[in-house]
């Protein structure tokens, strides 16, 4: 046959073949019958030395364009028969099957409990109040009556941020910003996290959470911080829960006191929670030091209050019978799942 025919021939039927091709695998046999080493191109190639001089160039480079179009022609069916797969395969997805449901977290225990304790004491009428994490020694210290000697305020007792500025080591901060702020009456509780350089073991850590309290007004007594304590003891651990104040020290406190709770893992005979003794101490407390109104401008003849300040991980570690603080601050699902 004529070669430049044979060539128009071949081209028609390619032409052909791809028209009624609709999947991958018949593409590819396309493809090697026309231009794999043995294709149909490649047979015309090889028997040009049998054709006429004349004719051999003109077959050669038309057979080489046919060879660059039919694969160029190929890829561009390829491309298209694999998006049609690709819509297919979506197109198949049962809707039917159910979702892959988002873990939804749970509330942390020390949220549950801080939770709890703002809820009872809003329930006595308290408003709840918070201040700044990083803290000017004023606020700290000063205004709080602790002097600049004192221990707490040594550099293994308190961050120190660069100039007057400290990592709160209490709540009690805010009770300062609360009062500079409002006029008496004021009655709230602050939660927050504060900060002290401890080492960390199963009862202490470098951050930690408190809830402050604080009741200015003309009459309060110390009678009235007692009542009030008792209510939120019976209202955390239970109705059979006896509590006991201590003398104690603070410097914006006069007089004042440590709290202690009985323990409600023996029912105050001693045991290893209570290292024997049959009570647990939970928090401090006492009547505003008035030097402590002179820092904020209220008039110590006039106005009178109560403080107290507690610890949120013993709370929550008496409430939940949890023996090691760092268990609150390590993210262990398997733990805080059973908080729900
Ligand atoms: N700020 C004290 C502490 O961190 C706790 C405290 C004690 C707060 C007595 C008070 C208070 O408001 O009256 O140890």
């Amino acid at each position: 046959m004529d070669p430049a025919k044979l060539l128009e021939e071949i081209s028609k039927d390619f032409g052909l073949s791809l028209e009624s091709c609709n999947d991958i695998r018949r593409l590819e046999e396309i493809r090697t019958d026309y231009l794999g080493r043995k294709g149909k191109l490649n047979l015309v190639l090889k028997d040009i030395p049998s054709f006429a001089p004349e004719e051999r160039k003109e077959v050669g480079s038309r057979a080489n364009l046919l060879k660059d179009d039919f694969s160029i022609r190929l890829d561009a069916l390829k491309f298209e028969l694999e998006k049609k797969l690709k819509s297919e395969t979506t197109g198949s997805l049962d809707v039917t099957l159910p979702g892959v449901e988002p873990g939804i977290g749970t509330r942390h225990p020390l949220t549950l409990t801080i939770n709890r304790i703002c809820d009872i004491f809003v329930s006595l009428g308290f408003e709840i109040a918070e201040g700044p994490e990083i803290e000017s020694e004023f606020y700290n210290f000063e205004a709080l009556n602790i002097p600049l000697d004192h221990p707490s305020r040594d550099a293994f007792d308190t961050f120190y941020v660069k100039g007057k500025y400290v990592l709160r080591s209490h709540t009690s901060n805010v009770q300062i910003r609360l009062m500079e702020k409002n006029e008496p009456p004021v009655q709230a509780i602050m939660p927050g996290r504060v900060y002290r350089p401890d080492a960390v073991d199963a009862s202490h850590s470098f951050m930690f959470h408190q809830v402050e309290g604080l009741l200015v007004s003309e009459t309060v007594r110390f009678s009235d911080l007692k009542g009030i304590l008792m209510n939120f003891c019976k209202s955390m651990f239970g109705p059979d829960i006896k509590m006991r104040m201590r003398p104690h020290f603070f410097p914006f406190t006069e007089p004042s006191v440590e709290v202690d709770i009985s323990c409600a893992n023996c029912a105050g005979v001693g045991c290893r929670v209570c290292s024997g003794n049959g009570w647990l101490e939970i928090l401090g407390a006492g009547m505003v030091n008035p030097k402590v109104f002179e820092a904020v401008k209220y008039d110590t003849s006039k106005y009178r209050g109560f403080a107290f300040g507690m610890g949120v991980e013993r709370i929550a570690m008496l409430l939940y019978g949890i023996e090691d603080i760092r268990l609150f601050y390590e993210n262990d699902v398997r733990f805080l799942r059973q908080f729900a």
